[in-house]
């Protein structure tokens, strides 16, 4: 369980009273090797197939008709939202002779095969075939789109390809932004880097001024957070300096917008930063032990007559994605090339990355029972 805004806003004026920040019980040595091991990858990749992954927010899906299309976990996916609105993923591959059916995202009343053109219905059953008479023998029936599982969880669609060893990732995915918040900004990029030393920069707060002198330290605090676990996800409280204006207001009226960044991690790929004006979403698709493409979503206000509030959303992305993370990434692109030096058989977490110990730990059971598996 999280604890409710107005206990983080206490805990954190307590911290910023006693120059403390909430620390976990124990530290965590991860094998260095673990960054950069082919053997490694293959099992983060298996793993996640056998675990729901978020694969996009309920609003890249807006109309029925709807689709989105990538890669994720190594396998093509799409998710739709067929005709009576509920949405439903497939391998992405024609049952002919295995053309993927659509590329990227659109609207569209069937998903026709670009080669020889056999439609689908968006329920995946398999509609038409043109001059069916060269396949006389042929079982539309039982050539619909293969299914994957979807479910949809506060705001996001999570996929789910194999049997799960787990649930836990959505379950555990909490409210993390008004239901009725629609995308303003979609993007991919790919990095040199190891997919965990991404989502390791957005889980401590240890690092804000030595990293971010210019840039968020000014408007925060140097490590100063809010850890929860939340069953197998976690959640970091980043507080702006800001905060300290709700020492004057009742504890009960207290309101906590824009006073802290919330970063959740949906376990282990996945991260949603709740900010100021805006909520970003960043879905790690691992393509090599050393390169990850990152697919994220920008979300905020969803009013269309709301201009302004829609601007405020849009500057504070940029603000963030101009500096702060300009700042991350050369950190972490640092750390993946300095592997080579040699230097380190582990890597060592201590008591303020108590979220990073966290995942590592709960990364380390899971492919443990992926082995069992099989
Ligand atoms: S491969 Fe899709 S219609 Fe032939
Ligand atoms: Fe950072």
């Amino acid at each position: 369980m999280l604890l409710s805004d107005t206990e983080v806003i206490s805990r954190v004026l307590s911290h910023i009273d006693n120059q403390t920040t909430d620390l976990g019980d124990r530290d965590w040595q991860e094998p260095v090797e673990n960054y950069s091991s082919m053997a490694r990858f293959n099992a983060e990749l298996k793993l996640m197939r056998h675990l729901p992954v978020p694969f996009c927010p309920t609003a890249a899906l807006p109309e029925n008709g709807s689709y989105v299309a990538r890669v994720a976990a190594g396998v093509p996916i799409v998710v739709v939202r067929t005709m009576d609105g509920t949405i439903r993923a497939f391998r992405n591959a024609c049952r002919h002779r295995g053309m993927q059916v659509v590329q990227g995202s659109g609207c569209a009343k069937v998903l026709k095969c670009g080669y020889h053109g056999w439609a689908y219905r968006l329920d995946g059953r398999l509609e038409h075939i043109p001059h069916d008479y060269g396949f006389p023998d042929f079982d539309k029936d039982t050539h619909g789109l293969v299914p994957v599982t979807a479910e949809v969880k506060n705001g996001l669609v999570f996929v789910t390809q194999e049997e799960p060893l787990t649930r836990a990732p959505l379950l555990d995915t909490p409210v993390m932004m008004p239901a009725d918040y629609q995308i303003f900004d979609s993007r991919e990029n790919t990095s040199d880097i190891n997919w965990k030393l991404n989502i390791e920069a957005t889980m401590e707060g240890y690092h804000i001024k030595p990293t971010h002198p210019e840039t968020f330290y000014p408007y925060g605090y140097d490590n100063l957070n809010v850890v929860e676990t939340n069953g197998i996800n976690s959640r970091i409280t980043f507080p702006f300096r800001r905060i300290e204006k709700l020492r004057e207001v009742p504890e009960a009226e207290r309101k906590i917008d824009r006073m802290v960044t919330y970063v959740y991690n949906i376990f282990p790929f996945a991260s949603v930063a709740v900010l100021s004006n805006h909520t970003s979403i960043t879905i790690s698709e691992p393509i090599s032990p050393t390169m990850t493409r990152f697919v994220n979503y920008k979300m905020g206000p969803a009013r269309d007559d709301d201009a302004e509030a829609l601007q405020r959303a849009k500057k504070d992305a940029s603000f963030v994605a101009d500096t702060g993370l300009l700042e991350d990434n050369a950190v972490i692109r640092a750390i993946q090339a300095g592997l080579a030096s040699g230097a380190n058989t582990h890597f060592t977490y201590g008591r303020f990355e108590k979220a990073i110990v966290h995942l590592h730990k709960n990364l380390a059971e899971q492919l443990q029972s992926l082995n069992q598996f099989g």
